[in-house]
């Protein structure tokens, strides 16, 4: 394997920081690289806000119950953000694009870009020994950001970012079967059965090194036969004008 392929492969979610700090020269490299990723029609609809203020780190950790929000040295939000691209436009003209912009696929679009970066983001971080997260929950903290930042309309909370010196390597955690995640001309649901059936013994030997009886379907389960009500989330983003369509 060559260098980058390793980092790619050795890189575990990182949820146990040091307490050292990233310096700002180091962190330069970890955001260029997650700008110079491929977006949605080069509109680069994706800006990272730093959060700074510990107070504010603090109660987004406690409100999604992630202390690693917290424990990181850099947390980021990271917005979809059509903000950016709307600058110049005004009047009708600005009414149209904002409708247009709020299609599903364009919408989508700003948060697949968000993904992306997010990712380029990790690999550069684990490549200068530096370690992280990227977290959903925590957008649900996103009353917190939007008091605390001052967001403007067309942007919105769709990702998150934890940075900083790894207390320790959790492990890689094993993935399902490559035959079930690429397959040719056709979905081949033998396959996939077997697959899962397979993963679920890896998952279970995982799991018990750190004394969780479970496989992966019943860890699943777990997590998606509670009721969540979300009404929340999809009220934050049409008050941010992505009105899906
Ligand atoms: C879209 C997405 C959302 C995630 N949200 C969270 C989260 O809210 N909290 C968290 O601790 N990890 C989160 N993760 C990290 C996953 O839990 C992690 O990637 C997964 O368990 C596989 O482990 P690995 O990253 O070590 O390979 C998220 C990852 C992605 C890609």
């Amino acid at each position: 394997m060559n260098d980058l392929l390793k980092v790619i492969h050795n890189r575990a979610s990182i949820r146990k920081f040091t307490g050292e700090h990233i310096p700002e020269s180091d962190m330069e490299q970890i955001m260029s690289a997650a700008q110079s990723v491929p977006s949605i029609n080069n509109y680069q609809p994706v800006t990272y806000v730093e959060i700074t203020d510990q107070s504010v780190k603090d109660q987004a950790a406690d409100l999604v119950n992630m202390p690693y929000v917290a424990s990181s040295d850099r947390f980021f939000v990271i917005l979809a953000d059509y903000h950016k691209l709307l600058v110049g436009f005004e009047g009708k003209e600005r009414e149209i694009a904002q409708t247009n912009l709020s299609a599903y696929n364009i919408a989508e679009g700003a948060a697949l870009s968000a993904g992306v970066s997010a990712y380029a983001a990790i690999i550069a971080a684990e490549s200068l020994g530096y370690g992280g997260v990227t977290m959903a929950g925590p957008v649900r903290a996103f009353q917190i950001y939007e008091n605390y930042l001052d967001l403007p309309e067309m942007t919105k909370v769709v990702f998150t970012l934890a940075l900083g010196v790894p207390d320790g390597h959790p492990g890689v955690k094993p993935k399902l079967p490559l035959s079930t995640f690429w397959q040719k001309d056709s979905y081949d649901t033998n396959v996939i059965d077997q697959g899962i059936a397979d993963y679920n013994k890896t998952m279970r030997s995982y799991y018990e090194s750190r004394n969780i009886d479970e496989n992966w379907t019943e860890h699943n389960k777990k997590a998606l036969t509670k009721a969540k009500d979300t009404t929340a989330l999809t009220e934050y983003a049409k008050r941010k004008g992505f009105n899906l369509k």
